[in-house]
This record gives structure tokens, sequence and C-alpha cells, in this order.
């Protein structure tokens, strides 16, 4: 099987540096002003984005860069030779100051002759045009494909990498490169084996934002005017309430076990938190008190937990006890079940014209399919297998307890997509006569090793007008952009170490 085209974040090859050089030295006018007048603070260096007056330049600090950036350069990386012990070189376009014997640090003035230097690899607001952050990054990570200093860091996830990445990022201000407030859609993937969170502006498929500091990120959502963040985080069994602008975390409320997934009421007054541990409940958040205010009683421990598009019921789905449990959210109880013979994994949801919910798409543990539940008669109704070809994969990735995890159905509610493991593909239904419309293959995994292996999809979310479908690949480290109409791949943006929960926020 061939390996899907790869559509990298823009990397700068070294050759190109020259053009870059070329176009930042025909701004050096506008530069040398800031650098004169201010050389302490913060210098402001206008970038690629800088060419129209109406732009506004992007400031690259240099205190960030002296306290958080320079020590990298200096730093004993495990595996690595020091950026140092080469970059002193006086032919290297990245040339760093010779330290004074015995010296342990840069002066003053070294740091800012290396600034001088680091700048002009760098682009303000851009980290994928930064041959700084992309030169030195390990190709599969999105980083060039080759550099004599190696791969200095194996994934954006990195958090030397991500020290660097965010300075050049520069101020959270939730203002994109163009000056213009962000609009238009974020697509946020936790990294379940990490502890960062990263968000694609989906109209670049970049990564624009990292949320850090979450250790065993689980499931995310958001308030209904995207001011917050909600992360349930596995580590502490806390709530940890995010500001989306700047990525912080405001509060952590403190939940009743360990938790799994979360859903947010459509008013955005309550967010309910599956919690894994025994008995099995359903906690609920009250968001104006930041409180854990009940803890619904459900069938076996929870494991995902989603809120159905008209916003009246809760669904919690349990493994152990291969329940999904109905929550009337005005009563804030469980008011019904439906029962499977196996584990109860991802769930969609279909909308009836009136809004109310239609069909539940459940996927469950060791098929490779999903069961079809009435919502109304509360039972399944059918079973759907998805086909046999393509196939193979799965085994080697110890995943066949698995084979399908990741469904969703499209907002404009006109298809259903639907993971398979054991095809490294997405599966595309109609809705809402199911028929089958094709699948598109996930990345591969060692392309060229004996046996390629795949990506293991795991969840799925969408662009809010179902143009472009998101997958997380969680033995890829990325996440797919897929066209939903053409089924044509669009990107694969490398993202954090086994990547789960994606969830699409509009901005306002
Ligand atoms: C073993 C020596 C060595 C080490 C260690 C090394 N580099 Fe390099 N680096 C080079 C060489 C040689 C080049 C020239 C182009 C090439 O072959 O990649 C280079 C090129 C670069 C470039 C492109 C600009 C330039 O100077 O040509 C960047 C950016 C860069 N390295 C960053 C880093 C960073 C950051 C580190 C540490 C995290 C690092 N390098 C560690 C040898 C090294």
């Amino acid at each position: 099987m061939p390996r899907q085209t790869v559509l990298k974040p823009t990397a700068i090859f070294v050759g190109s540096l020259i053009a870059l050089f070329v176009c930042a030295l025909a701004l050096v006018p506008a530069i040398l002003p800031a650098q004169k007048s201010a050389p302490h603070d913060a210098l402001t260096q206008a970038g690629s984005s800088a060419s129209s007056s109406t732009q506004q330049p992007t400031p690259l600090d240099f205190e960030i860069y002296r306290a958080r950036v320079e020590p990298i350069f200096l730093k004993q990386r495990p595996g690595h030779a020091r950026c140092y012990g080469c970059h002193i070189l006086s032919n290297r376009a990245l040339h760093l100051e010779t330290l004074a014997p015995g010296a342990e640090n840069w002066t003053l003035e070294q740091s800012k002759r290396n600034f001088q230097s680091v700048r002009w690899l760098v682009v303000p607001g851009d980290p994928y045009s930064s041959p700084l952050l992309v030169h030195p990054l390990a190709p599969e990570a999105g980083g060039d494909a080759f550099h004599s200093g190696g791969r200095q860091f194996a994934s954006q996830n990195d958090s030397d990498w991500l020290e660097m990445s965010d300075w050049v990022r520069g101020p959270r201000s939730g203002v994109a490169l163009d000056g213009k407030p962000f609009s238009g859609a974020r697509i946020y993937v936790t990294n379940s084996a990490g502890n960062t969170i990263d968000v694609i502006d989906a109209a670049t498929n970049k990564v624009v934002q990292v949320i850090r500091g979450i250790e065993l990120p689980h499931g995310i959502g958001f308030s209904p005017d995207g001011a917050r963040v909600y992360v349930s985080n596995e580590s502490e069994s806390v709530l940890d309430v995010v500001d989306r602008k700047t990525c912080e975390v405001l509060h952590k409320v403190a939940l009743s076990g360990r938790p799994n997934n979360l859903a947010v009421t459509k008013e955005g007054g309550r967010v309910l938190v599956g919690i894994r541990s025994d008995p099995g409940v359903v906690d609920v958040i009250d968001t104006t008190s930041l409180r854990r205010v009940k803890s619904i009683s459900v069938d076996g421990s929870a494991h995902n937990v989603y809120v159905t598009p008209d916003g009246k019921y809760a669904v919690s789905g349990s493994i152990e006890d291969k329940a999904a449990t109905i929550i009337d959210l005005q009563a804030e109880q469980a008011v019904g079940e439906v029962k499977f013979d196996r584990g109860v994994r991802p769930m969609a949801f279909e909308r009836n014209p009136d809004g109310s919910t239609a069909r539940i798409f459940v996927q469950l543990s060791g098929f490779n399919g999903f069961a079809v539940v009435d919502f109304g008669k509360r039972a399944e109704v059918a079973r759907i297998n998805l086909p046999d070809q393509p196939g193979g994969f799965g085994i080697a990735e110890g995943r066949t307890g698995t084979p399908s995890h990741g469904i969703g159905v499209a907002p404009d509610g006109k298809s259903l997509w639907v993971n398979s493991t054991f095809a490294n593909a997405v599966f595309k239904y109609l809705l809402p006569d199911l028929h089958l419309a094709g699948y598109v293959t996930l990345p591969l995994v060692h392309p060229l090793g004996p046996v390629p292996t795949g990506a293991v999809p795991e969840w799925i979310t969408f662009t809010p007008d179902s143009a472009v479908v998101y997958i997380s690949n969680s033995g890829a480290a990325s996440v797919s952009a897929i066209d939903a109409r053409t089924m044509k791949p669009i990107a694969e943006i490398p993202v954090g170490e086994v990547p789960k929960r994606i969830s699409s926020l509009a901005l306002p």
C-alpha cells in the first residue's frame, strides 16, 4: 500500500534560508529603529506577515528568549550533542558566541549577539516557517529531511521544542498572524500519553496553540461562548478549567474518582464527567460555582458520556457492564438503559428533523462495526459490520480489542464516519439509509518496515460546516484532515503523544 501524501507544515530547507535572508534584509530599515531605541526590551521584528502596513508585528521577546530559549542551546539533552558544540562555528547561520573560559552562561552582551543571529531563523508567530524550529525537528514530526546536528527534537511535544515554539508564537492574545481576531474553527486534541493538548487552526491545519501542564488529559469540551476549555485530568482526578485564549489553567474542580470522558450541556451550565472508578457515576459540575453538585448513578463504571443534540438527555457508556445509561438532564437522573453483549465504546447521535434524537450509533468492544439503537424504543435495531477490505491491521499494534474506535455524525446530519483500526481507514456512510459511500485510508506507521502498521485511529470530529473530517491517529502521533466531500486527505498534522479525544470549537 503506498504511503499517503503527507502535507507537512511548511518546512524551510537550508537552501531556502538565503531567500529568507533576502526577504528579511529588505525589512532592515523597519527593524533598526526598534533595535536602537529598545535593545533591552521586547524587540519587535517584522516577520513574513509584516509586508502590509495594516498588519501588526508580532513581538519576539528578548527576555523570554534569554530565560527560556537560550539555555536550550547549552543544555545536555540525553542522546544528543549540545547545539553549542557545533553552532559556535562562525560559518553557521545559527551562530552562537563562544563562552568565556570557565563561564557556564553567556554574558548579556553575548546573549544579545546570539539573539541577533537566532532572530533571522525565526518567523514571529509561525513556528512552522522558522528554521530554528523546523531544521532540528525529526522529519516524521514535521521537521526538515536532514540536519547535520541530528533529530534533536523527536516530537513537537518535546518540552524544549515547546519552549521555543511558545516564544516564537508570542503572546497568546487571540490575534492571528494577520492581526485580525481569530475566527473560524479550532480543533482540540488531547495527547493522552503526554501533558499537552494541541490546538489546530482549521483554516491552515497547523497547531497554533498548545495547552500545557495537564498530565494524562482525557476528555475535552468548551463553554458555549468559547471562553473556557474543560479537560478531564486523569492524573489528578480533577476537571481542569482552562482559559481558551491564554491556555492557563484557571480552576481545578475535584471529582469523585478517576475520570474518563466528559460532555458539556447545551446551555453550558453543567459539565458531565464519566467516572471510571467503581461503582459508576457521572459527576455533575456546576460551571458557575465550579463545584461538583451531584454524582448520578449509572450502570457500570462510566467511560464515555454524551449530551444528545437537543440537550435533553445525556448518555453514558460502560465497557465493564456493557450498558448505555440514559440520563434525563432536567431531573439529573438515569431514566433508562440499553444493554449489549459487548463493552460500550464511542457513540454518535442522529437527529430527527425536530432536533430530537433518532438513533444512536454505538461502537462495541471486539467488533469491527457498530450497533444501531432506536432512541425512542431504547433498543438495538441493527448491527453493521464494516467491510473486510481493506484489512490486515491492528494485530501487530495489539488493538484487536477495539477494531473500530471513533464514530461521528457530521454536523449537517448527512453522513456517518466510522474509524476502523483493522482497515486503517475511515468509512463514510450516508444518512439516513446507512449507504456505504466509501473509505479513506489513514497514514501508515513504519511504512518501509517488513509489516507496515496502521495509525490506530481513535476519535473523529468535524469542522462546523461539515466540510473537513479530523481523525486522531494515536499510533502515528498525528491528526488527519480529510475533505468530507471528495474523501481525499488534505493534511497530516503532527501532534503529541498518543492523541485521542478530538473536538472542534467554532469561534465567535
Ligand atoms: C553535530 C553538530 C550539530 C549539532 C549538535 C546541532 N547542529 Fe544545527 N546544524 C549543524 C550543521 C552542520 C548545520 C548546517 C546545515 C545542515 O547540515 O543541517 C546546522 C544547521 C542548523 C540550522 C539551520 C541554520 C544553520 O545554522 O545552518 C538550525 C536552525 C540548527 N542547525 C539548529 C540547531 C539546534 C537548535 C540545535 C540544538 C538543539 C542544533 N542545531 C544542534 C550542526 C549541528
